[in-house]
This record gives C-alpha cells, sequence and structure tokens, in this order.
C-alpha cells in the first residue's frame, strides 16, 4: 500500500521505543503516506531506546517530553509547531505504563501510589496532551487525536491489572473530549483497541502469551498487528475518516464480537 493520504499533513507521534512498538510502524507508514511529524518520547526512553534510528529514516525531529508534564507537553507543541512549519494535523498518544504491572501487583493487592502513577502516565496524559492542545489552539480544524487502548477497558483480563482501569479512563477521555473538541475546532478524538501485540509494554504483562494465542484463536481473522494497526490509524488520520469522533474503535480480527470459535474449542477438546 502506497497512498499519500496524509500528504502535507503535520503531526506528533509519541511513544516509539523500538522496532516492535505501535508508534514505530506508525511513524514508517504515516512517512510513506506523505506526513510530516516529530516524534516524542519520555526523557529515559530516549536513552535506552532506538528512536534516533526511527528519527534518521522518517527525517524528523526528537522532542523528548514527559507525557505526564504539562511543561514537557507545551514544550512538544511549541517545537513541533516551529520544526514543521504550521500547526499540526494530526496527534499519536501511543502511551502506556503500570509499575504495578510492572512488579507484578495482584490487582487485590495494588499499591495505590503506583496507580496514581498507572493512571497519569497511561491515561490522564491523554487528556494532557488534548487540554494543552485545546489551548494553544495547536491543532488544524478536521484534525485527528488517537490514543490507543485495549478491551481489558470492557472485560476482566487477569494479570491486566490496573491497567484496565487506566483503559477505562483513555476511552472515557476520548469521548469526553471529543465533544469539546469536535465543538471547538472540529478536532476528532478516538481510541483504537487493538489486539495483544508483541511490544515490551505488551509481553510485561503477566501471561501475555496466554492471551496472545487466546485472541488469536477466538479472532475470526486472527491477531491483528502492529502494522496493519498502523494502517488502520494512518486512515484515521486522513481525511477519509472526517466524520468519525468520540469512537472506540476495534481493531482485533473480530475478538470483541465473537464468543467461540472451532479453533478453540478443538484445542481444548484434545
Ligand atoms: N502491545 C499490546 O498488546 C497492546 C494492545 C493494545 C493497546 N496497546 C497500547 O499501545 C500503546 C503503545 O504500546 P506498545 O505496545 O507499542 O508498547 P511500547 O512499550 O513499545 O510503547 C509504550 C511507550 O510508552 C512510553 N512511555 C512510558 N511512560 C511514558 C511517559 N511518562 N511519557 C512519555 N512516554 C512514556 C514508553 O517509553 C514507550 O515508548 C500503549 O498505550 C499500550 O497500552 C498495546
Amino acid at each position: 500500500m502506497n497512498h499519500k493520504i496524509l500528504e502535507g499533513k503535520r503531526g506528533i507521534i509519541t511513544g516509539a521505543l523500538d522496532e516492535n512498538s505501535i508508534a514505530w510502524r506508525i511513524a514508517l507508514k504515516a512517512k510513506e503516506a506523505g506526513a510530516t511529524f516529530t516524534l516524542s518520547n519520555a526523557p529515559i526512553a530516549l536513552r535506552f531506546g532506538k528512536i534516533n534510528e526511527l528519527a534518521e529514516s522518517c527525517n524528523a525531529e526528537i522532542i523528548p517530553a514527559d507525557a505526564t508534564s504539562i511543561e514537557e507537553i507545551e514544550n512538544l507543541y511549541d517545537k513541533s509547531m516551529e520544526a514543521l512549519g504550521g500547526k499540526l494535523d494530526f496527534v499519536l498518544h501511543s502511551i502506556g505504563m503500570s509499575p504495578n504491572v510492572r512488579k507484578k501487583r495482584e490487582y487485590s493487592n495494588l499499591n495505590y501510589d503506583w496507580l496514581q502513577k498507572t493512571l497519569d502516565v497511561s491515561a490522564i496524559s491523554f487528556h494532557k496532551m488534548l487540554q494543552v492542545a485545546y489551548q494553544k489552539e495547536a491543532i488544524n480544524e478536521w484534525g485527528s487525536v488517537l490514543g490507543l487502548s485495549y478491551i481489558a477497558a470492557q472485560r476482566s483480563f487477569p494479570g491486566y491489572g490496573d491497567m484496565a482501569d487506566a483503559k477505562a479512563t483513555l476511552e472515557s477521555i476520548a469521548r469526553s473530549f471529543g465533544y469539546y473538541y469536535g465543538i471547538k475546532n472540529k478536532v476528532r478524538v478516538n481510541t483504537v483497541s487493538q489486539s495483544p501485540t508483541k511490544t515490551t509494554a505488551g509481553t510485561g504483562v503477566k501471561g501475555f502469551g496466554s492471551f496472545f494465542d487466546y485472541a488469536d484463536k477466538i479472532s475470526p481473522l486472527g491477531n491483528a498487528d502492529a502494522d496493519t494497526c498502523a494502517d488502520y490509524c494512518i486512515t484515521l488520520f486522513s481525511d477519509y475518516t472526517r466524520m468519525v469522533t468520540m469512537q472506540n474503535l476495534y481493531h482485533d480480527g473480530g475478538f470483541s464480537n465473537t464468543g467461540m470459535s472451532e479453533a478453540l474449542m478443538e484445542m481444548l477438546e484434545q
């Protein structure tokens, strides 16, 4: 696929850590689709990740920002508009982290300071990125802002812990902010609920291999990978989806609407 559906569009892509990151795949596809953009990640991730490689291949400037810091988000928008020569058309929030999940704390034994951190990094940062853009008038009319979610916002998945609460909040923020941003500037706000994907954040979840295999067996199309997720996100940044807003959009090969599959039954009957 090589359609220049983002020709002339400017954006910010957060969350590319290494080549497995969903944001990394989105950056490559956005470049292919003709967009110009800046890349951003938390300063610590910039030290350990491989974002320089991506920046080179996309001809993109890297602007560090901890997504929990209003000051750093303000700087991210200012520097991005300066580097790209104008207001933005799309923003990707591809950020998630839970200290409770990382440190294997059960959901029935959460550390509440860590829960605050989970919510701040994985959900409230989405609100912060939206609010700063809204107040700065940083996004053009018909612009598009996307966050990445997971179906644990609707159904319980053991091991996903407090990230489920963060995703439920993230999806709610897309609905609530989408209302205000739609009225003010016709900017759309959505979340994409993606299949389990083999990335640093994904594989950090206890039992990820089982989640992955189960979803793959249940979904009529199988699990959606990071590249197909990227293709979908590119359409959501483009002018072909101008009237889609305030939605949580499943990109999961049909998982969310399937109760049982023959493939899984066969496996269980063995
Ligand atoms: N991998 C999956 O199975 C899966 C499924 C559905 C949704 N998602 C979501 O996709 C998004 C991207 O995750 P991924 O799977 O590509 O993993 P990833 O680990 O490659 O990306 C997560 C990113 O969040 C960044 N981050 C963490 N704390 C930050 C902070 N304070 N400020 C700025 N950035 C910060 C990390 O540096 C990293 O780049 C996340 O929201 C994740 O929850 C992932």
